[in-house]
């Protein structure tokens, strides 16, 4: 590829795995993939600065600006760290230091870099006034409440006439450090989001940042978040070394990782590394890597920094943690749509601080690539997902007798024949009575962004499907208190809780309704299209696929599936028990059906607002022809910002994009459409 599509190529990837990363907080590649296609971009725009893009990651410090706080702008930017991978590496680094000093004795500090988030505390008079993320490395977001939930960090610092050196609290001071999970805090949080029926979080990482982001401090206080200084910055007191600012940290109160060690050449320092990477998986947090400073501060000034990050600074950072263990056999997984997923069973083994009994092997052609066989002893490691994957076989321990995988030829639940779509890679149960298919239809139906019916978990839907009480969601709202209450471990009034959840829910709106019937290709972005659209699911079955595809949000493949599905008799038959039950099957057309005030218009909602939730918001833009998104750019036409509005606002006024409050926007929509 030449080298202006292939940097147009990495600019594009890097920046939605950087969204994914920092705004979504669910990347799918490692750092170290990231970072490896970081560096192939960064090579070519030095061979070709002609081709440098503006908006080419290489050219800001990256962001976690996301919304609702309060921006604030660091004294000091909060600068990153350069990585590097290999022992040569660290000895270039090395090299290069003492280049640039030569004649001078060097010594370092090597500690653990704890992979969680970075945040900076403004002290005044010993009190913490303010807590702040690092955002953009120049302005970040002010989180105090949500901070001031953290036990470890001191509201007031210590007194620290104990140290001998001074009787009193700085009167000003910064202090840097990382917000982070352990172990068994995650696990405690994930076992809780597993039971309200939450995504879990695939990391402590992203757990803390998601966390630290909450608009609740209450909740925030509830994740038992954790804190570890690394750096300490005031007017008042300039102590000479990193180590004895760290050994000052402790002595006013703070958490300071004591995991650290002052070398005095880079074979203290490589050792450092070795014996790290060694004790990884014993510690009860997460580490990345370790962090090398020099000690000095003075040199540390002669040193000084990039735009970027400091030349007296180096990350060395570990890979993936990996695993090995035995895969004692492999079973099929029946997803809702039929879809099977072979999973490996392990013999259970600790990973990254989690203990891994299953991972999952993708499909067939995986397994079949990787050769992948009942008894192997194979190689784990968790990607971007909270699911491990297999990464490899350790073909050296293979017995002898060892059989390839057979790929079942029938339906591990309802035995019916699997069937390979040539056009995809998927195999799948087609039976649409397959109970496999049934139970996971009745979940998705009642999932939260769906019909959002609470109550009706994964251990009920169950038990629902294997009583045969249901045979199809239309059932579900034909269902009699004494069934429920006759079945295991339900309680008459949990039977009841779960009828009135049943009840009150039938007011859900057509699009949601649409979108838990669980039609394959059938979103929730879709279904809301297909309901603004054809307004009602008997015109939907009526209107052939070429019509249904002239709306613009629908391809293909989407009509086709919508309207075969409608037109097969047991789909139409649950969709007629849905009415009889009283379930919303129209959208009411909207009544002005003269120029809507949002026309063509990309719309972005911030901050908070009396009248409606985000969501409502989004959905009122809709309804008025505009087309809500979540980030501010040059394409934006209009912001409402409500209550609180943060970066978004700041970044609209800066581009000079129009900006409404909710009373003018009311204005703008009229009374009656707010
Ligand atoms: S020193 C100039 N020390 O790693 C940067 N950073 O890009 C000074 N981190 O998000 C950072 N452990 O929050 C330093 N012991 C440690 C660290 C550490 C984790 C994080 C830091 C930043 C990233 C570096």
């Amino acid at each position: 590829m030449n080298p202006t599509n292939r940097i147009a190529q990495l600019v594009e990837q890097l920046n939605e795995h950087n969204y994914r990363y920092a705004v979504l907080n669910d990347p799918v590649i490692s750092d170290r993939e990231y970072d490896a296609l970081l560096r192939e971009l960064s090579d070519l725009e030095a061979r070709h600065p002609d081709l440098i893009q503006p908006d080419s990651p290489t050219q800001r410090v990256t962001s976690d600006l996301t919304r609702e706080f309060p921006t604030v702008q660091h004294d000091v930017p909060m600068l990153s760290l350069d990585n590097t991978y290999s022992e040569d590496e660290l000895r270039d680094f090395e090299d290069r230091i003492r280049r640039e000093l030569p004649d001078e004795e060097l010594q370092y500090v090597a500690e653990l870099k704890i992979d969680g988030v970075a945040l900076s505390l403004i002290y005044e008079n010993g009190l913490l006034i303010r807590g702040v993320t690092r955002g953009n490395g120049t302005q970040g977001e002010d989180i105090t409440p949500n901070v001031k939930t953290i036990k470890s960090i001191p509201i007031r610092l210590k007194a620290c006439a104990e140290m001998g050196l001074f009787s009193n609290p700085v009167s000003y001071c910064e202090i840097r450090g990382e917000v982070y999970l352990d172990h068994n805090t995650f696990d405690a949080i994930n076992v809780q989001r597993e039971k309200n029926e939450e995504n879990p979080f695939a990391n402590p990482r992203n757990a803390a940042s998601g966390s630290l982001k909450l608009q609740d401090a209450q909740q925030v206080a509830e994740r038992r978040l954790s804190f570890f200084a690394y750096s300490f910055r005031s007017p008042n007191i300039q102590l000479p070394t990193h180590g004895e600012n760290l050994s000052y940290l402790e002595s006013l109160g703070l958490p300071v990782n004591t995991n650290r060690a002052l070398c005095n050449n880079i074979d203290d320092i490589i050792a450092q590394a070795r014996e790290w990477q060694e004790k990884r998986p014993d510690l009860p947090y997460d580490i990345d890597g370790i962090v090398i400073k020099v000690n000095s501060i003075a040199q540390q000034n002669k040193l000084g920094a990039t735009s970027k990050s400091p030349r007296w600074a180096i990350s060395y950072k570990y890979s993936a943690e990996q695993a090995e263990t035995v895969l004692k056999h492999i079973t099929l997984q029946v997803g809702r749509t039929g879809v099977i997923t072979p999973v490996a069973n392990l013999e259970p083994v600790q990973l990254a601080g989690t203990t891994v009994s299953r991972a999952t092997l993708h499909n067939a052609e995986e397994l079949e690539r990787k050769d992948i066989r009942e008894g192997d002893t194979v190689i784990l490691e968790k990607g971007g997902d909270v699911i491990p994957k297999v990464v490899r076989v350790v073909t050296a321990k293979r017995a002898k007798d060892a059989a390839e995988f057979e790929f079942p030829k029938n339906c591990p639940v309802c035995d019916a024949p699997l069937i390979k779509d040539e056009t995809e890679v998927a195999i799948r149960c087609e039976n649409s009575q397959c109970t496999a298919q049934l139970k996971g239809n009745i979940r998705h139906f009642a999932s939260r962004t769906a019909m959002d019916i609470e109550g009706l978990g994964t251990a009920l839907v169950e038990q629902l499907v294997d009583n045969k009480l249901v045979r199809d969601v239309g059932d579900l709202y034909n269902l009699k208190l004494e069934e429920l209450a006759d079945l295991e471990r339900m309680a008459e009034k949990s039977a009841q809780n779960v009828l009135d959840a049943l009840e009150a829910n039938k007011q859900q709106p057509f699009h949601r309704v649409l979108f838990a019937l669980g039609i394959r290709h059938i979103g929730a972005t879709v279904a809301r299209a297909l309901s603004d659209n054809f307004h009602s699911i008997d015109r939907l079955r009526e209107t052939p696929p070429e019509e249904i595809e002239a709306v613009h949000e629908i391809g293909a493949a989407i009509a086709e599936s919508i309207h075969t599905y409608l037109n097969i008799e047991s789909n139409w038959a649950i969709v007629e028990k849905l009415r009889a039950a009283g379930i919303n099957l129209e959208s009411e057309a909207p009544a002005d059906t003269g120029p809507k005030p949002l026309e063509g218009k990309t719309v972005v909602v911030t901050g908070t607002f009396t009248r409606w939730g985000r969501q409502q918001a989004q959905d009122l833009i809709r309804a008025l022809g505009g087309k809500p998104t979540s980030s501010v750019s040059g394409k934006t036409d209009l912001v409402i910002a409500g209550e609180k509005a943060g970066s978004k606002l700041a970044k609209a006024e800066q581009l000079g994009i129009d900006v409404l409050n909710e009373e003018k926007f009311i204005e703008l929509i009229g009374e009656e459409n707010a």
